[in-house]
């Protein structure tokens, strides 16, 4: 099912990245995965190679995984945008709009129970939201009918020393959570309510 869709989208042209890109990334990992990690958008290395999270980011993704237990092919692992923004610059709106309706299909074939969202992009897109990630981080809340779990960013936490150790400890709050057997009672409060910025 998810590779139909993959073929489906191949050769996407729906904003302006389709002309510029040299692979589509459109995510790796288990189709039955009970959590996705959803980052940003690919980089260098994954445009030479449509996978996510296959450089230095993705090396620090790949030892936290295994810090809690879980390896790449017990997850599933996309990205907001499926192409390379330019020099990796941010997302723009309208590249979000054109692309989110890609990953909101990837979740529904795969129910996962979780959602990871790493970093701010992730994290708004899917909450549907202006929450800053520092704000959120670490707090699961029920969108739809899956819990999203936001994290920094591994690549943010590559460029800033200081987000490593809190990575880390989310991490590991992550594997509670998920030992817990993913009740919904955590979830603290309605993004809605957020005091945002
Ligand atoms: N950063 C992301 O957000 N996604 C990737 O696939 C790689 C780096």
């Amino acid at each position: 099912m998810l590779r139909e869709f993959q073929e489906e989208i191949e050769n996407c042209q729906k904003c302006s990245l389709g002309r510029s890109r040299t692979n589509l990334v459109f995510g790796t990992g288990d189709e039955k995965a009970k959590i996705i990690f959803v980052g940003e958008a690919p980089g260098y290395y994954e445009d030479q190679k449509g996978e996510p999270f296959v450089g230095a980011a993705g090396k620090l993704l790949t030892g936290l995984l295994e810090k809690i237990g879980l390896k790449r092919s017990d997850v599933y692992i996309a990205n907001v945008l499926k192409c390379r923004p330019p020099e990796n610059r941010n997302p723009s709106p309208e590249e979000i709009e054109a692309c989110k309706p890609y990953l909101l299909k990837q979740i529904e074939i795969i129910k996962p129970k979780v959602v990871c969202t790493l970093g701010n992009f992730a994290t708004q897109t899917i909450l549907g939201k202006k929450v800053p990630i520092t704000k959120v981080k670490a707090r699961p809340a029920q969108v739809k009918d899956f819990l999203v779990f936001p994290l920094y960013h591994p690549a943010a936490a590559l460029h800033q020393g200081w987000m490593r150790g809190p990575l880390e400890e989310d991490f590991y709050k992550l594997k509670d959570f998920l030992d817990s057997g993913i009740e919904p009672e955590p979830v603290i409060e309605d993004p809605e309510q957020l005091d945002l910025f």
